[in-house]
């Protein structure tokens, strides 16, 4: 126990420089054990893997190739790739990633690495895996966007942005389409399932004849449907409205298929904002 800094003051000098001295030591002693259990208990401090040099190879790959932009070790790292602490196991062979890395996947670019390099970069991630389990929590999508609900989605948003509504027609058509299915194989703003074109391209025919003659008889890999002539009118309808709108649910599209999977805003940190 220090004695109040009264007692101190009025003190004996000898006997205040030893009291001093001896809480100057106790800090000390405090500071080096909180260092001594930090340094322990940094991540790999106590379980450090050694590399072989096969795997600092890989290391070094890794470093100049900058893989840690887009992947995580442990939960560190850019957040466009997965994280990578337990991926590349003892159970899964080099052949399974060397498509990946040959030839690139989603944003990851095609490194060209010869099979030495290829090797080396696996194994040290290989040895990534006996430096414990990570513990990656993927941000979880808030609404799973379910293909033949695709374009109800997107009608949704544009309603919610805008407060627009669905002329009377329109707002038919779309309900045979979800009924029909029509979304299975036709997707918004690009070519679909069984290369099923993007209804809102100039290019396509969405008159009232041409879908009734169309979904009546079928064609090539579309099947046909049983539709009453007011379920053909509300589908043609339905379809024009979303290309006078095309340009503009194009980038609604765009957000809501970034929400359904992954949005950088939602990341807590700046950098992102
Ligand atoms: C620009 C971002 C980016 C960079 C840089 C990048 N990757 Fe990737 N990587 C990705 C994405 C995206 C995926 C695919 C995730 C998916 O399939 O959903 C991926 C997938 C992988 C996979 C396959 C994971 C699996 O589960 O099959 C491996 C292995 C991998 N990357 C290793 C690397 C290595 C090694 C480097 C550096 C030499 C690297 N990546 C650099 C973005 C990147
Ligand atoms: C099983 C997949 C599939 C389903 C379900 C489907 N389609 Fe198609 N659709 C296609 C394919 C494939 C094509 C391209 C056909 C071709 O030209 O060979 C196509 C073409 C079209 C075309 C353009 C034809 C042209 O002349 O340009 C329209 C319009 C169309 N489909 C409307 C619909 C409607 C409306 C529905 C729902 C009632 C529907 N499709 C359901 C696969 C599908």
């Amino acid at each position: 126990m220090l004695p109040p800094v009264a007692a101190v003051v009025t003190m004996d000098p000898k006997r205040a420089t030893c009291l001093r001295s001896a809480a100057y030591a106790t800090l000390v002693a405090v500071y080096l054990s909180v260092s001594l259990v930090a340094w322990n208990s940094a991540p790999g401090g106590e379980r450090r893997v050694e590399l072989d040099p096969l795997e600092q190879a890989g290391l070094q790959l890794w470093r100049e190739h900058n893989c840690q932009a887009c992947h995580q070790l442990h939960g560190f790292g850019g957040f466009l790739g997965p994280d990578l602490t337990n991926v590349v196991t003892d159970e899964r062979s080099d052949r399974e990633f060397a498509r990946t890395l040959s030839e690139g996947v989603k944003q990851m670019p095609a490194f060209h690495f010869d099979e030495e390099q290829q090797a080396s970069v696996l194994a040290f991630l290989r040895a990534m895996d006996f430096t414990g389990r990570a513990e990656p929590r993927p941000i979880e999508a808030r609404r799973p966007l379910v293909a033949t609900e695709h374009y109800r989605a997107l009608a949704e948003l544009w309603t919610e942005r805008t407060g627009g509504v669905l002329p009377e027609p329109a707002a038919r058509g779309l309900e045979v389409w979800s009924r029909q299915q029509c979304g299975a194989c036709h997707v918004p703003f690009a070519r679909g399932q069984f290369r099923a074109p993007d209804h809102s391209a100039a290019a396509v025919d969405r008159s009232a004849r041409h879908i009734e003659e169309l979904t009546r008889t079928g064609r090539g890999s579309m099947p046909s449907f049983q539709l009453t002539g007011d379920d053909v009118a509300a589908l043609s309808s339905w379809l024009e409205f979303v290309a006078t709108r095309r340009d503009e649910w194009i980038e609604l599209d765009r957000e809501l298929v970034q929400r359904d999977t992954f949005s950088f805003g939602d990341l807590p940190w700046f950098e992102y904002r």
